[in-house]
């Protein structure tokens, strides 16, 4: 039995330095713009939204360690994927007012911040005078933009 533990033990621990040698991504690519926001909806969306959805990723010390390094890196992955503050002004107007909305209707839903990335980060949780903040500003930008294309 004490052998059986032994073995298991040492099998386990092997396994698991042996999955550090996976190579993980964790690069930040360059920031080519800022959002045209407030400091007040700048400063929310840092918090809140900027570790998987910017080149300004804050790589926490469980992200270098597998498997979790794994769960981490996709996250920024597919969030970069599905939107990137960093690289706004790739997006056309219409793209950009699209995911603002869209933005909002995942934060009113309580879709982001997912739920498992807030305990370990209690200040990406979004007050109430947050959650208008980043409403009014989606709003606003819609209005805005619209605006400037009827005066074209
Ligand atoms: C822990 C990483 C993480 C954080 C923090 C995060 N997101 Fe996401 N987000 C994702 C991932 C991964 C996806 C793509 C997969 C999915 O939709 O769940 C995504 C998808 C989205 C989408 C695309 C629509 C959708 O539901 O597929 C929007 C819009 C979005 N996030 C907005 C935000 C906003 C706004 C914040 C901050 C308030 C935020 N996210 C915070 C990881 C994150």
């Amino acid at each position: 039995m004490k052998r059986f533990v032994v073995l298991s033990f040492t099998v386990l621990t092997l396994a698991f330095l042996g999955i550090q040698l996976v190579p993980v991504e964790r690069k930040n690519p360059p920031v080519e713009t800022e959002v045209p926001a407030s400091e007040e909806v700048r400063s929310i969306l840092r918090r809140a939204c900027y570790d998987c959805h910017s080149n300004e990723t804050r790589w926490p010390w469980y992200s270098r360690i597998a498997p979790v390094s794994w769960l981490v890196a996709r996250d920024v992955h597919e969030g970069r994927e599905e939107l990137n503050f960093s690289t706004w002004n790739r997006l056309s107007t219409k793209k950009q007012v699209e995911a603002l909305h869209e933005s909002w209707e995942t934060v009113e839903e309580g879709e982001m911040p997912p739920w498992y990335y807030l305990p370990p980060h209690p200040d990406a949780r979004l007050s109430a005078r947050d959650r208008t903040a980043l409403r009014d500003w989606s709003r606003s930008y819609a209005s805005r933009e619209k605006q400037r294309s009827a005066d074209d």
